[in-house]
Formats: structure tokens, sequence, C-alpha cells
């Protein structure tokens, strides 16, 4: 989502600026392009020359040296860029942003700033508690533009543990790709599942498959910028989930962790009721051990083949198709071999999906693992739209546009 885009970073004098250089490489990883405004102050902490090197451009922190340029850069900057991210914003130049001060270079620029905004404030436990504080976040988190997040817990630089710390990097990032996004699926919850389940054979085995996560965790990142409460039930997946907190508001994400298919099945039907939009994208092992051994299975050597009895799991899709009110939205996947398209539409028809999205092992680039996905999507009605190979973020995008 950041590719292409132009960021202007903006610093003030706070020890966590000393983190913001690798934001600024996240940022250019991800394809953006950044330019940066600093206070005085700030590099105190951090020097101009990381800051120009990492960004690849020249550092705007002089009013004055910037006339003697003959240009404008308070103006151009904000012409320039799509996003602004002013990390960390100390408590002055918060409650100088928050009542129109413009008196340096990283103010005058953010009083000229139309665009979307990210406040990441860092500060001691009890400047952040201030009742000046408190009031310049809540005045700013009113106004459209502004992303407000909250500050952290956790040990402070001043040596005290309280409210006060930054929250991280790869937070900071996603609060700027929640800035960047269409608030379309505010008010609706979305329950999701994702990853693989796992299905214990003794105390050291189990059966499962290759899904990563990285698709369904795609999804639901996607619904969490649209504004949606998002209840992610996850298979036991490595993928690290930055969920930033904003500022006056209740966590909308929630992520349960489960391991066997049945697991899956009781988080998934104790958040049904809630949902307007269900999205099951989950490799759910359709069996699982009909008797798990509580001992280490030993070989033996009477036979060379291992005999092991298996019970069909609970279809997650199908129950919810049968459970599922009129107004809730149900979208499963389809993960085929062969007679993709056929099988996709059998299992939309029995298991009463509103829509299958089809991904096929014969697409490369596509299905398990990898961090790109090819799909197709079905309706009820009988819609087919395809999407082409590209990252499984984008395919997310466009899927949910698709369903919305
Ligand atoms: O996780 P990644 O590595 O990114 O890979 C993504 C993916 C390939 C796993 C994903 O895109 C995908 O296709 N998921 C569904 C895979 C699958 O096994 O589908 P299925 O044909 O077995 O099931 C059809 C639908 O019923 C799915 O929505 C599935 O979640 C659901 N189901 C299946 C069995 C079961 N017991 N309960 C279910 O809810």
């Amino acid at each position: 989502m950041l590719e292409g885009k132009h960021i202007l970073v903006g610093i003030s004098g706070g020890i966590a600026a000393y983190k913001i250089p690798e934001l600024i490489r996240r940022l250019r990883q991800a394809g953006a392009e950044v330019k940066v405004t600093t206070t005085k102050n700030a590099l105190q902490f951090v020097t101009e020359l990381t800051l120009q090197t990492l960004s690849g451009n020249k550092v705007y922190h002089d009013v004055f040296a910037a006339i003697n340029d003959h240009s404008t850069e308070h103006i151009s900057l904000p012409d320039w860029s799509d996003a602004m991210i002013v990390a960390p914003a100390t408590a002055n130049v918060l409650d100088k942003m928050a009542h129109g001060i413009a008196d340096d270079a990283l103010t005058t620029t953010f009083a000229a700033m139309r665009k979307p905004v990210v406040i990441a404030p860092a500060m001691n436990d009890k400047m952040y508690a201030s009742e000046a504080v408190q009031e310049s976040l809540t005045q700013l988190s009113k106004r459209h533009n502004i992303t407000v997040m909250d500050c952290a817990e956790g040990y402070l630089a001043c040596g005290t543990t309280g409210k006060g710390r930054m929250q991280e990097i790869d937070c900071i990032a996603e609060a700027l790709c929640y800035a960047l996004t269409n608030h379309d699926m505010t008010n609706k919850h979305v329950l999701l599942t994702a990853g693989p389940t796992r299905e214990a054979i003794d105390p050291v085995r189990y059966l499962t498959n290759h899904s990563s996560g990285k698709m369904g965790y795609s999804l639901a990142r996607e619904c969490w910028r649209r504004g949606a409460m998002v209840t992610l039930v996850s298979g036991p997946v490595s993928i690290p989930l930055p969920i930033p907190v904003l500022f006056g508001e209740k966590t909308r994400f929630t992520r349960m962790t489960v391991e066997s298919a049945q697991q899956m099945y009781e988080a998934a039907m104790q958040a049904l009721d809630e949902a307007h939009v269900i999205i099951l994208c989950a490799a759910v092992a359709d069996y699982r051990m009909t008797e798990v051994s509580t001992t280490k299975i030993k070989k033996t050597s009477d036979s060379p083949l291992l005999t092991l009895t298996l019970t069909e799991n609970p279809d997650i899709a199908a129950a919810i198709g049968e459970a599922k009110r009129p107004k809730q939205q149900l979208i499963g996947f389809a993960l085929e071999t062969d007679h993709a398209e056929e099988h996709a539409i059998q299992k939309l028809k029995a298991k009463k999906l509103d829509w299958i999205v089809l991904n096929s092992l014969q697409d490369p680039g596509a299905g398990f693992g990898v961090d790109t996905n090819k799909v197709c999507l079905l309706s009820r009605k009988g819609t087919k739209k395809d999407i082409p190979l590209m990252s499984k973020e984008n395919v997310a995008q466009a899927i949910i546009s698709a369903i919305l």
C-alpha cells in the first residue's frame, strides 16, 4: 500500500527520535519516497546526516535557511506528500500543533498540511497524563485528517515505568496505512479464520497443512484499516501483527489463537453472533484422530505400515452457512488442484456461502506460503471476478472491495 507514496516524516526532540531512522528505512523498503522535517532539538538525538542518508533527501529543519534558498518548503513539502507522520511528538510540539502555533520548520509544515497525518506521542508518563497534553490529543484527534496514536506503557528513558512510550515502529507504519485508507467498514464487525489447524496424533506429532496464515492475516489487516471491528480466529502461525492503539479508541482487533479444528469451530461460533461479515480463509483439517494416543507411538518391527483411524471434524463454513442470519455475509475459500471452478461452485452451494474465493495450486505464485496470490471470486448470484497475481495485501484489498 505504501508503494510510490510520498511520506513526510516530522521528528521532534524526544529520546524516541533514535528509532525514526529505522522507520524511514522501513518506509523506503515498502516502496515509499520519504522526506524529513525536524525541530532543532530533534537533531540533538539523531543526526542530520543519518536522516539525509536514509531518506535520500535533504532534511528541512531551518525555516530561514529555506528562505535563503528562495524556497518555501513548509508549503511545498505538504503539497509533495501523500501523508505525514509526526514521531516522536513531544508535549511541546503536540500542544503547539493543537493550538495552531507555527514557529519552526516542523510546526509550520504541519500547519499547512491538509493530507492524512499520523501523530505518535512520546514523553514522560506524568507529562502524558497532564491535562494540557490530554486536551491537545483530544483536540487533534477530532480533526478529520489526523490519526492520533496512544502512548504505550512500559519502561521510559527517565528510568520509570508508565504510559508514555512511543508505540513500536511497525505500529506507526500500520497507523499510516490506516490513515491512507478509506474507512468504509466503520461499524461493521468482521469474523475471520486464518492459518492451518493441527490435529494431535500423540504428544509429539500432529497432522497439519502448509497454510502460513498470510492470506487470512492480510484480509484481517485490510478490514481493520477500513475501520471494522475485527475478530481473527487464528491457527498456529508466526506472523507479526502490529495493530496500533489509537488515542481514545477501544481496541478494534481481537485475535483468538487455536490449534485444532474443534477449537477453531468453538471460537468462531462464539464470535458469530455479532459479525456482519464472516471470511473463512483457514485451511481446516477435515479429519482428526479418533483417539489421540497419550504416549508417543513407537515404531514396531511387526509391520512397515501404520494405520491411523480418523474421524470427521466439524465443518465451520457449513455450520455457519446453516446458522447465519439473512444480513450476515459469508465468504469461504477453496484451494483446488483440479476441476477448480467446478469444485469451488459445489462448495459455494453445499456450505451456503455468499462468495467463494478460489485459488489454485496450478497457478504459479498462488496459494500456500507465498506472499502473492491469484484468485477468482464466485458469488451465489453467479457473478465471477478474476483478480490477477499480486501481493496478498493487494488481493485482500480487491476481495474486500468486491464483496462490500
Ligand atoms: O495461509 P496462506 O499460506 O496464505 O494460504 C492461503 C490459503 C491457500 C490457505 C487460502 O487462500 C485458502 O484457500 N484457504 C482455504 C483452503 C481450503 O483448504 O479450503 P477447503 O476447500 O478445504 O474448504 C472450503 C472452505 O470451507 C474454506 O473456507 C475453509 O476455511 C472452510 N472449512 C473447511 C473445512 C472445515 N472443517 N471447516 C471449514 O470452515
